[in-house]
């Protein structure tokens, strides 16, 4: 069935210009739009409205994608740092003149409020303005000699055609923490943003080739992720792949890959503890609480996934916490007053159900929320389950949705090895006001990030990433740009 579009959609009622709005592969500067019969429907989370179509695109047409990243990767890598550097802060600037209409998107096919789709994109641009600074400092080093007649050093080089995999829930600053350090490094690349939210990448792809990014340099394919994923990372022209997504999804990708040892940077799920301490200032572990969990409906892998707080002041969070998370205005991410929006997809409804279900069979109890909302759809109650025990699922997967489940502990070494009793290692969260415990503690917890009386600890200037099983590989900081680059050694001999 061939699919036919007004050619004048303009997202008018939503206030989303045309030339942001691309409902098309970017393959060697070109758009190439749906092919008939091969699309694939994006629809708003909080109506279930379909907003547009995107291709679904097919194994050539992925190979055409990467023939153009390969072919660009020739001039691109020669390019001086000081022009991508330019590039990027035009790409920087260009983002930040478009954060309304790009919010208003990124609100429309994700769901989340647009307090914080307007958040997200001054996230997203970030990046590239800090990866504009970092082009330039990608400095080589020089190694005492060991013989007279030789010079020994080292450079840093561009690794080549980067395929980037980037996920429903940031689909705006989890692509710019990919895309910004792999242009800066001189990388040329091919990115596949889920399928739920393709078109705020595709309008960054706009933004970025009006800003004179040439042909071939980014590239981005819309469609179904086995064959899009296979093909990249069975591919021998990509030497490096980066993806943020589930840890199930990661282990498959690493097993593809492997084929061709790809460089690999995996940015998995976590299931984030949060301690609240007895010497904890309570009021500002509550407020912590709300932010942390309750960003993005609590699909964010940073959220806290389960509350560990301490027997004598257990009582007084979980209080304060029920009557917060009550007080949380639930609705449509475009309604300004909207605090938290719906879930994605049914499917994660079900599952939040699930563990909720699963916690009430083992003991748990439900201090609020625990349903959808009477509204229906994907709006889920901001919930707060007590009496939460090891046993429960909720305790070893990551929920990804509004529940806040509490536990109760009565020693730090009990606290510790609860915090830590998980495959996953992303983020991890404590309060305390007790000097000697946040050194013992910070140095104990098992998490690639950890939050000291600060739940929000997200920055571009930050290394990002986890270790165990939420993967590996650092984002953003001053390390991030190293995971684009590889070293090489170069002997420099017969000097006189
Ligand atoms: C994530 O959910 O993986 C990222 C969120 C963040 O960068 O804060």
């Amino acid at each position: 069935m061939a699919v036919s579009l007004r050619p004048d959609h303009e997202l008018h009622d939503f206030q989303v210009p045309k030339a942001l709005f691309r409902q098309a592969n970017l393959i060697n500067g070109n758009w190439i739009g749906v092919d008939a019969g091969r699309a694939i429907e994006v629809s708003n989370p909080a109506t279930g409205g379909l907003i547009g179509l995107v291709p679904e695109t097919d194994r050539e047409g992925v190979r055409a994608a990467i023939e153009a990243a390969h072919a660009s990767f020739r001039s691109w890598r020669k390019t001086l740092a000081g022009e991508r550097a330019q590039l990027l802060k035009r790409i920087h600037a260009s983002v930040m003149q478009h954060q309304e209409p790009l919010a208003r998107l990124l609100t429309l096919e994700q769901g989340k409020p647009l307090s914080e789709a307007r958040a997200e994109i001054a996230y997203a641009a970030s990046y590239f303005e800090w990866f504009a600074e970092e082009a330039r400092r990608t400095y080589g080093e020089l190694i005492p000699t060991q013989r007279a007649d030789r010079r020994m050093l080292v450079i840093k080089e561009p690794v080549g055609v980067t395929a980037t995999i980037t996920p429903w829930n940031f689909p705006s600053a989890m692509l710019a923490r990919k895309i910004a350090p792999a242009l800066a490094a001189g990388c040329t690349v091919v990115s596949k943003p889920a399928e739920a939210t393709p078109f705020s990448a595709l309008a960054l792809g706009a933004i970025a080739q009006e800003a004179g990014l040439p042909p071939g340099v980014w590239n981005i394919v819309t469609g179904v992720p086995a064959e899009i994923g296979s093909e990249l990372c069975g591919s021998p022209l990509v030497r490096k792949l980066s993806f943020t997504g589930s840890t199930q999804t990661g282990k498959l990708i690493m097993r593809q890959c492997s084929e061709t040892l790809k460089r690999l940077s995996l940015e998995l799920g976590g299931n984030a503890p949060f301690v609240v301490f007895e010497s904890a200032d309570i009021d500002a572990a509550v407020r912590g609480a709300i932010a942390s969990k309750y960003r993005n409906a609590g699909q964010t892998c940073v959220c806290v996934n389960r509350f560990l707080v301490h027997d004598r002041v257990h009582d007084e969070f979980a209080e304060k916490l029920v009557h917060a998370s009550k007080a949380l205005r639930l609705g449509e991410g475009l309604d300004d007053q909207t605090e938290v929006g719906p879930l994605i997809n049914d499917d994660a409804v079900a599952k939040v159900m699930r563990h909720v279900r699963d916690a009430c069979e083992r003991g748990g109890e439900v201090a609020c929320g625990g349903e959808l909302d009477s509204r229906g759809g994907t709006f889920f109650l901001p919930t707060v389950i007590v009496g939460a025990k090891p046993e429960m699922v909720l305790a070893q997967e990551e929920t990804f949705g509004p529940v806040a489940a509490i536990f109760r502990f009565k020693t730090e070494t009990e606290a510790v090895a609860l915090a830590n009793d998980t495959r996953s290692g992303l983020a991890a969260y404590f309060y305390s006001r007790d000097l000697s415990q946040i050194w013992r503690v910070a140095e104990q917890i098992e998490a690639g990030m950890v939050g000291i009386n600060e739940a929000m600890i997200s920055s571009e200037v930050i290394p990002f990433g986890g270790v165990k099983e939420s993967g590996f590989g650092r984002e953003g900081g001053s390390r991030g740009i190293d995971d684009y680059m590889h070293t090489k050694y170069l002997c420099l001999g017969g000097i006189g």
